[in-house]
């Protein structure tokens, strides 16, 4: 049995639609018309027990629709979905028994009490037992470091910290199967780094089955073997992450920072360089280039035989970029519209 099955799962919502103007205004008032928009349509995919899945696509996508059906907050307009067998829409108290959720842009905790309280409150709630309440306590807080805040009403949490308080208590019933929508949004680095730990290490200990819903390519990298990828509410990629990489995405950026009189910079072509621009406000070198067809170094130390170089960094693509790809030029990826 699969952990999460969707079969044909569409979701229409209806939208009033508004005429411009007051005259516009009053007459919507008088005769609301609706127009139909699909944000899920006809989705299907099977994730099996211990998986961690990238569900990616651009903003709009259906992502978080999708996910709100295969948690049980919305019902779908037509299709099926099964989590650990049940019927999340129908069967939701045994169903939330099972899967954790994390909204990132949406706390689940209380916020006027402490977090230890919450974590309490949870403990009661799903019946965890003394003893793997505290294990989990003690993994959680140490891999999270969630000690320093233990104490402190969630309103006065920071981001960062409320994050991972609410992943803590998300996790703490040892569900075996987590979403997570965006749960890395707006973080910096250090705690990015804590919860992509954090999860590589639920996972190993509990074979937790992951959904995760993100836009940062280092999330993707760190976390995912499989990507799902949603587009226009349908599935546009389902497979290996690296099989999406060598498809669409092996497009990498240098920015070089030059200093002196610029030539032309044409010859970069023949080192395999897609596109390139020079921006000569900044004085800046954009060169975006496929990996399999040239390195980086190469290119720098071609540019220093013709500038002098004054900085220079190397960015990987991002989700975007390379969900941008896949529809402008698969033969040619990630190139064109980031320049
Ligand atoms: N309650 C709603 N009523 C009407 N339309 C909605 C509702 N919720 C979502 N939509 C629409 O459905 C589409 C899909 O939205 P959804 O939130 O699932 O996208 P998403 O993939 O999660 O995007 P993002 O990356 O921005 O979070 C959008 O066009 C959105 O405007
Ligand atoms: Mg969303």
């Amino acid at each position: 049995m699969s952990a999460i099955r969707v079969r044909n799962l569409s979701k229409s919502f209806k939208r009033p639609i508004r005429t411009s103007g007051l005259r516009g205004a009053i007459q919507d008032l008088l005769h609301r018309r609706y127009e139909e928009k699909k944000a899920v349509d006809d989705l299907s995919f099977d994730i099996p027990q211990g998986e961690i899945v990238g569900y990616l696509g651009p903003n709009g996508a259906g992502k978080s629709t999708s996910i709100k059906m295969l948690v049980g907050i919305l019902v779908p307009t037509s299709g099926d979905v099964t989590i650990n067998g049940l019927v999340p829409y129908r069967n939701r108290a045994a169903t939330a028994r099972g899967i954790g959720v994390v909204f990132g842009q949406r706390s689940q905790l209380w916020w006027d009490i402490p977090v230890s309280e919450t974590f309490q409150l949870m403990k009661y709630m799903y019946k965890i037992p003394d003893n793997r309440y505290k294990r989990n306590i003690e993994l959680f807080a140490d891999v999270l470091g969630i000690q320093e805040f233990m104490h402190v009403a969630v309103r006065q949490l920071s981001l960062g910290q409320r994050m991972r308080a609410d992943l803590c208590a998300a996790l703490l019933h040892n569900p075996s199967i987590v979403f997570l929508d965006e749960p890395t949004i707006g973080l910096d680095v250090v705690v990015k780094k804590k919860i992509r730990e954090f999860l590589l290490e639920v996972n190993a200990e509990y074979k937790t089955t992951i959904l995760l819903t993100t836009h940062d390519m280092q999330d993707v990298e760190k976390l995912c073997s499989r990507i799902i990828l949603i587009n226009n509410g349908t599935k546009a990629f389902d497979g290996p992450l690296e099989r999406m990489k060598t498809e669409f995405g092996a497009g990498e950026t240098l920015s070089v920072q030059v200093e002196g009189a610029v030539e032309n910079w044409d010859g970069l072509r023949l080192l395999g360089v897609g596109d390139y621009r020079y921006d000569p406000e900044s004085s800046t070198l954009t060169v975006r280039y496929d990996k399999r067809e040239s390195n980086p170094a190469q290119l720098l130390s071609w540019i220093m035989g013709r500038a002098s170089v004054v900085d220079f960094t190397v960015k990987p693509p991002e989700v975007e970029d390379i969900i941008r790809a896949m529809y402008t030029n698969p033969a040619r990826p990630v190139l064109q519209e980031v320049l």
